[in-house]
């Protein structure tokens, strides 16, 4: 049973990336695709750092990802939250995160990941992913995030 019928999930991705129909890209398609799935109302926004992110407003989840160049996430994303009024209209929404890059899980859990959080101290966390490029492909993965995150929320919520 999902939250679905009466009170569907409002999600955006909000994401970053270089390249387009790259990994991000399609990791985000699978994500909102397995997150509509289980009934939830999903949206995508590509991160300007100078963006006006007042329609934040309207969603109770914000899912932030990127990839990782030169041991930096992507520097709109990143840009956004320093720079723009993001974390003014993130004030007490629960988001979830996700990385891509090719370094090692734990390495990446170490170096890239805080690089979000340290600008989300305030936040519920209610999923954090890094996936390897090997793991792009294998829904499973993606499954499992999807699921963490809708459980996180149920919790939350109710
Ligand atoms: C120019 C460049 C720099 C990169 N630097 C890093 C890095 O510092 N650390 C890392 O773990 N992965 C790094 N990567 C790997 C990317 O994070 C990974 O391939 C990611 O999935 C690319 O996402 P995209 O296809 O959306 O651009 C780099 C990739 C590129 C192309």
């Amino acid at each position: 049973m999902t939250h679905t019928a009466v009170n569907p999930m409002r999600a955006i991705i909000l994401f970053d990336s270089k390249t387009t129909g790259g990994s991000t890209d399609k990791l985000i398609d699978s994500i909102g695709r397995e997150l509509a799935e289980t009934g939830a109302y999903v949206e995508k926004a590509k991160c300007k750092t100078t963006g006006d992110y007042s329609f934040v407003k309207d969603f109770d989840v914000v899912i932030m990802g990127a990839p990782i160049y030169y041991l930096l996430v992507s520097s709109q994303l990143l840009g956004a939250l320093i720079q723009s009024n993001l974390k003014q209209y993130l004030n007490g929404k629960k988001v979830a995160l996700f990385l891509t890059c090719g370094s090692p899980e734990l390495m990446a859990n170490l170096l890239y990941l805080p690089q979000l959080k340290m600008n989300l101290v305030d936040n519920t966390i209610l999923a954090e992913k890094i996936f390897a490029p090997d793991q792009l492909s294998d829904l499973s993965i993606v499954q499992k995030y999807v699921h963490e995150l809708n459980d996180a929320y149920r919790k939350e919520t109710h």
